[in-house]
């Protein structure tokens, strides 16, 4: 069978990486080629898999997404995160179906479900308009990435401390980057019949923050401890360490949704092993698998 052509747009992020990453992957690398949508190709993205070229594609530029567009077997739409992402990502569907692309893998959010927080309302526009336009299409709703927790290294390292407001007891779910990009991958190679109109909540079994720390003890050797902060404390030091305030702002809102139980953040779906066939990569895993990352 030919490769097909996959489109990703957002590819220059963690999650359009990890993408590229699975795309090119033995697995899937003859079954794809693959043109990665970036806004400024001069910029490069660092070594890419001999089935992967980048193509210059602009949220905000139509004209650039229909020339990226034209051709292609699967578009996959990773919203970046900036403040005007449903503009962005509603005028992406607009020409993906101006040009009939004949599947879109579209990222959205779980908080879609109860249109929770400024993440939930910003996505519910974008996936109702997939849904309006007809477009074949499936949406794949990713949860807080498991990875986030790179950003606790210098607490961890230094002071054998995570400093986060939620509540530690607290059961949440969340999904590593790799484990959207195997799934996007599997969604492209499965094709349009097999998961047209479906919304997919993709995430790793249910733990708590408790759960967490003591993975991190056990992988480290060392005991590392939970401290909780306020909301207001967390906030300000994403925005101290380079996060815009709505982004940290948003973030702590699906903390407390959390903290509150919202069925949407804390309740765990089995569609990533219905996708890919193994069960999403659990925090004991991910910590064992990085702990030498955490080290020093
Ligand atoms: N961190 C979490 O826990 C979490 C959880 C759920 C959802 N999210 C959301 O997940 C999404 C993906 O996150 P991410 O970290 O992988 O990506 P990201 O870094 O937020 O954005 C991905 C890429 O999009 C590109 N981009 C920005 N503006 C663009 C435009 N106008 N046109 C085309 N491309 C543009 C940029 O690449 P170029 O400059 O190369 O074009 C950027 O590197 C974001 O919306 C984020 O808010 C995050």
């Amino acid at each position: 069978m030919a490769p097909k052509t996959v489109v990703t747009m957002g590819t220059s992020g963690y999650i359009g990486k990890a993408t590229l990453a699975a795309l090119g992957s033995p697995d899937f690398a003859d079954k794809f080629v693959v043109k990665a949508g970036v806004r400024d190709v001069s910029k490069g993205l660092g070594d890419l898999a001999p089935n992967t070229a980048l193509v210059a594609a602009d949220y905000s530029k139509r004209e650039s997404m229909k020339a990226a567009f034209t051709g292609a077997d699967v578009v996959i739409l990773i919203a970046p995160g900036v403040e005007n992402r449903t503009q962005l990502l509603i005028s992406a569907l607009e020409v993906a179906k101006e040009v009939g692309v004949p599947f879109v893998i579209l990222f959205s959010v779980p908080t879609v479900q109860s249109a929770y927080g400024r993440f939930g309302s910003d996505f519910l526009p974008i996936e109702q308009r997939a849904k309006d336009l007809g477009l074949p299409h499936v949406a794949c709703r990713i949860p807080i990435f498991t990875d986030n927790q790179w950003g606790n290294k210098d607490s961890i390292v230094g002071q054998g401390c995570i400093y986060c407001p939620q509540k530690p007891d607290a059961g949440f779910v969340t999904i590593t980057t790799a484990d959207v990009g195997l799934a996007f991958a599997t969604i492209a190679n499965d094709g349009v019949e097999k998961h047209v109109g479906k919304a997919y909540f993709l995430c790793c079994p249910k733990y708590t923050y408790n759960d967490l720390t003591k993975a991190f003890s056990d992988a480290l050797g060392k005991p590392v401890n939970y401290v909780q902060v306020p909301y207001e404390v967390a906030s300000q030091q994403m925005q101290g360490s380079g996060y815009p305030g709505w982004i940290a702002d948003g973030t702590c809102e699906l903390m407390k949704g959390i903290d509150a139980e919202v069925p949407d953040l804390v309740t765990y779906s089995d569609d990533f092993e219905t996708i890919v066939g193994r069960k999403a990569t659990s925090i004991q895993e991910w910590v064992k698998a990085c702990a030498p990352g955490f080290k020093a």
